[in-house]
């Protein structure tokens, strides 16, 4: 067993605190002490033994809180108690069958811890109230373990923390996770069908095992088999292109102009999509963290936006940047909160599979860079000779950062290509000013027509208008939608506004 304590949102990280119960016997020895001192535990030949009648009649607690129906299930029980309740003997030493151990006398060659009560070693469950109860104290909100853990191990664990702290609130909230399955067979060893996070990490990476366990309820039994992986592998690929995809939308040109862009009708319904997907992902985390459905809904907000930019390329329109940069963003926070994302880009998963520390990866180069150029000036002012070798660092974006060593030519030659880079970017700026242009012309050719007039021409589309122009009925005569009504309502509105404004500029 393990203790965790997560203070952060997100749902995988390491364990704040790990315990070993070897080093906490002294611990356990004391919470033993006190439950019976409390009157809920009584020493019986060597062993102490948890008093379940004792517990279940003060008006203060009650047994078997968590699966109330499984209380006198001996062979739960026994399984729980191991070796020490299956003897006659053994059995006779308690007062009630549904009494458990806190502290078991060790036969000869068992480990053993001294204790009041003599050799022994600690029960199993007491193991996790005290470690658990020396951390976080007399109560917790949540206390986490695999569906089988619930009866016996956590009813008893329950009842010993409250009649030790003498409360009735030391868990507030159990998660039970469900099973691992191999291949739809419960994972054991004597089934020799169990497989280490190891050999799992050998055929699948870390983040395609957490893709897999977010795409299914925690609460629910997960089968591990080449199918699920395939699904999670195939869910990476998916995400993985649309977020590329957005980096190369997002990538030319990079200057700030690019970046002011009219929205047309595509453009609102991909939003008002956003918005939609964003609070049904918020719908499935309330739900009991249903990580599957919010999975799905990421998965349904990046068909939409791929149905988006195709819709866009094929009609020769460059696709809205800064509406794909929030939903690629969003979408790189949800993942960075489900574990699915390490490192800090904002957008997408870190280059080369791995999180690239910047600070450790390219500070020693820079550092050795810095020394060499100190050396070289030196060398330089000592010998005042010509230093014929030049050094020169290279970036390319995605790609490490590299220090060579040139001659002369090769420099030369690069400033070379460099000038002509230049003018060509001057060419771009120049086609790009006129570009501008251009769509101001027909910005101001737009803003001209008055909204009363905006949709009576498009009679392909419209059949009927009111007063105001407005549409009402389609082509084939039939009324139109109220979504298709309020998209229009929409467009309507936006020509009201950019009329009203030409207006204004032409002294009405
Ligand atoms: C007491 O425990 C010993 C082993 O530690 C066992 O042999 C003996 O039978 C037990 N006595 C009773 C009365 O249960
Ligand atoms: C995008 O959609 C949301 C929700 O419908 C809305 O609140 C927001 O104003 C929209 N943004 C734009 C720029 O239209
Ligand atoms: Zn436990």
């Amino acid at each position: 067993d393990m203790l965790q304590v997560n203070w952060n949102v997100s749902l995988v990280l390491p364990a704040d605190v790990l315990t070993r119960v070897s080093e906490y016997v002294p611990e356990i020895v004391e919470f033993v002490r006190k439950i019976v001192s409390n009157g809920y535990g009584y020493v019986s030949n060597g062993s102490v033994y948890f008093d379940t009648q004792r517990f279940d009649t003060s008006p203060q607690h009650s047994y078997g809180k968590l699966v109330p129906e499984a209380v006198g299930d001996q062979k739960a029980l026994q399984e729980g108690e191991g070796d020490l309740s299956i003897s006659a003997d053994r059995l006779s030493e308690k007062k009630s069958q549904n009494d458990f151990a806190l502290w078991k006398a060790s036969k000869p060659g068992e480990p053993s811890w001294d204790s009041p009560w003599g050799k022994g070693r600690p029960g199993w469950h007491i193991e996790c109230s005290a470690m658990a109860g020396s951390i976080l104290g007399e109560s917790m909100d949540i206390h986490g373990g695999g569906f089988d853990l619930r009866f016996p191990h956590h009813d008893n664990e329950l009842a010993q923390s409250e009649a030790f702290f003498q409360n009735d609130c030391w868990v507030r909230y159990f998660l039970h996770t469900g099973h691992l399955t191999i291949a739809g067979c419960k994972m054991s060893k004597s089934l020799k069908n169990f497989i280490t996070i190891k050999d799992a990490l050998a055929k699948n990476t870390a983040r395609q095992l957490r893709l897999a366990f977010l795409m299914h309820s925690w609460k629910d039994t997960l089968d591990y088999s080449a199918n699920t992986m395939e699904s999670a592998v195939q869910y990476e690929k998916f995400m993985n292109e649309f977020f590329l995809n957005v980096k190369d939308v997002l990538r030319a040109p990079s200057d700030l102009t690019g970046r002011f862009e009219k929205w047309e009708a595509e453009e609102a319904e991909l939003n008002s999509s956003f918005y939609d997907r964003k609070w049904a992902v918020h719908l499935a985390l309330c739900d009991n963290m249903d990580t599957r459905s919010a999975m799905e809904e990421m998965r349904l907000l990046v068909g939409l936006s791929n149905s988006y930019i195709a819709g866009r390329k094929s009609a020769k329109l460059r696709p809205n940047r800064l509406l794909l940069e929030s939903i690629a963003s969003y979408l790189t926070a949800m993942l960075k909160i489900f574990g699915a994302i390490e490192g800090s880009d904002p957008i997408g998963f870190p280059v080369g599979g791995q999180a690239v520390d910047l600070e450790s990866t390219v500070m020693p180069y820079l550092a050795v860079l810095s020394d060499f150029r100190e050396d070289v000036r030196k060398i330089a002012r000592e010998q005042k000779g010509e230093v014929t070798q030049l050094f020169k660092t290279e970036s390319v974006s995605g790609q490490p950062t590299v220090v060579k060593l040139v001659d002369k030519e090769t420099l030369l030659r690069e400033r070379e290509e460099k000038k002509k880079m230049e003018e060509e970017k001057k060419r771009k700026k120049e086609e790009a000013a006129r570009k501008k242009q251009e769509q101001e012309m027909a910005k101001l050719a737009k803003m001209k027509v008055p909204p009363c007039e905006m949709f009576r021409s498009e009679t392909d589309k419209y059949s009927r208008f009111d007063e105001t122009g407005f549409p009402t009925h389609d082509a084939e005569g039939k009324e139109l939608s109220k979504g298709q009504a309020k998209k229009l309502r929409k467009l309507f509105e936006a020509q009201e506004k950019l009329h009203s404004e030409y207006l204004q500029m032409n002294g009405n």
